[in-house]
């Protein structure tokens, strides 16, 4: 028997991007890959791309650059880029960059093992369709290999919202929902391999609108269902749009117990102007009153957001009303980027605010944003919280999982395994995790 074949895949960018990755890795695995950690020793490289921010493609590029003299080296290396900077530049990358092998976009995943087998004859393959099938279903894995406690199960893809700034309508595709059996099934297989907790992914998640055996499910139905599989303890699900919170799912924060006090709600902005022009379709103050009504659900939630600073035409005052905004809705956790052009979208043609007043913004929002989080992270000192167990600490006898608000908690003298669950009283907070001891 031969050696199976070495695939090196580098992730980039989201969660979903992650997920990607883990499926074209059991795609290929039925071809007798196996993966590695160093490109060095590869037959086949694969970069998932991610095309969100500033300088995706270059940075492609010279990731790509870096790979000549292995290529030089073993002939038969195949190259290939996945992911969103494949579906937006596709030929463009074909013709910039002579070694690449493979250009697929995020729908055609499931036609790996047909391209792989292509590039192995000696063509170029380029493959950046939007397909009708459900590339997740042909992606199905063979062997019903053991997995760690948690796991990312996509359940939609794409969005039609066109937020000015944003790519992922273009790179992604118009928002598509799998239907909810296949999900189920996926989810009872994933528990029967080790998963105990699931976080839904979509780009517009709480978009999700499934075909159910009686009609489409929303997101809070679908979770509902995925509720009933025994041994799957907790549930999340990301990312959410203001303008899609239902009440069924506002309701299930306060009344489903695997559903995990924590939301990711980005906002983008505080100015009505600013998100006027960002094409959100939201207020500043019809978002602050969809918090008081998630918190009146769930009074514990942990709110995460996204920020972008230096949006066109962001006056100081526009930004003052981000702050303002921040500081009324107190977030756990939240990521903020200054506004950078993506070619095509509708932002992009603006007037660009100055990139140092831009910049201050966003050391300013960073600053404050820091100290919410930590203030958040301090208070869960002298708290119970539940404790899912992911590995093992530095310290001997020691365990890390995450909390149900997605704390890291290190916990000591902890006779508990991966995936266990437990009850743990918070002692101490630091940099970036929590200590706690077991309950009982
Ligand atoms: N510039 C800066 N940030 C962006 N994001 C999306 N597009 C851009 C852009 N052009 C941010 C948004 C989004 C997150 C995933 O990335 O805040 O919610
Ligand atoms: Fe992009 Fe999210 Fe807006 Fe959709 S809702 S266009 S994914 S920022």
């Amino acid at each position: 028997m031969s050696a199976p074949k070495k695939l090196f895949i580098k992730t980039y960018g989201c969660q979903m991007n992650v997920y990607d990755s883990e499926r074209m890795a059991e795609a290929l695995g039925g071809e007798g890959y196996v993966e590695t950690k160093s490109a060095d020793d590869a037959d086949m490289i694969l970069l998932n791309t991610c095309h969100i921010r500033e300088k995706a493609a270059e940075k492609v590029y010279s990731e790509l650059g870096r790979f000549k003299g292995l290529k030089a080296e073993k002939p038969d290396l195949k190259i290939g880029v996945a992911g969103c900077v494949a579906q937006a530049e596709g030929e463009e990358i074909m013709r910039r960059q002579p070694l690449v092998d493979l250009v697929v976009g995020p729908q055609s995943y499931h036609r790996l093992p047909e391209m792989e087998a292509k590039t192995r004859a000696g063509q170029k393959v380029l493959d950046t369709d939007f397909p009708e099938e459900d590339k997740f279903e042909k992606l199905k894995n063979r062997p019903k290999a053991k997995r760690g406690p948690t796991a990312f199960l996509t359940v939609q893809e794409g969005c039609d919202k066109f937020c000015a700034f944003c790519v992922v309508p273009y790179t992604r595709g118009a928002e598509v929902s799998r239907p909810a059996d296949r999900i189920l099934r996926e989810a009872q297989d994933l528990v029967e391999r080790g998963v105990r907790e699931i976080t839904l992914l979509g780009q517009n998640v709480n978009a999700y609108h499934g075909a159910g055996p009686n009609g489409d499910l929303t997101l809070a139905q679908l979770i509902w269902e995925l509720d009933k599989i025994d041994g799957l303890e907790r549930i999340r699900f990301t990312t959410s749009h203001p303008n899609d919170m239902q009440d069924d799912l506002i309701e299930a924060h306060g009344t489903c117990a695997k559903l995990m006090p924590y939301l990711h709600l980005p906002v983008q902005a505080g100015s009505d102007k600013i998100l006027k022009r960002m094409n959100r379709s939201h207020t500043a103050e019809s978002y602050i009153r969809l918090i008081e009504r998630i918190r009146a659900a769930r009074p514990d939630i942990l709110i995460s957001g996204d920020f972008i600073v230096g949006f066109p035409e962001e006056t100081e005052e526009d930004f003052q009303a981000t702050m303002d905004l921040v500081e009324e809705v107190k977030y756990g956790t939240a990521y903020s980027f200054k506004y950078s052009t993506r070619p095509g979208t509708p932002a992009a043609e603006r007037p660009q605010v100055d990139p140092a007043a831009a910049d201050d913004r966003l050391q300013r929002l960073q600053a404050l944003l820091t100290r919410q989080q930590r203030e958040v992270q301090d208070s869960m000192v002298g708290r119970e919280v539940g404790v899912l167990f992911e590995k093992t600490g530095r310290l001997p006898g020691q365990m890390v999982g995450k909390s149900d608000y997605l704390h890291a908690v290190h916990v000591a003298d902890c006779n508990r395994d991966a995936g266990e669950l437990a009850r743990v009283r918070i002692v101490s907070s630091g940099a970036n995790s929590l200590a706690g001891e077991l309950i009982g």
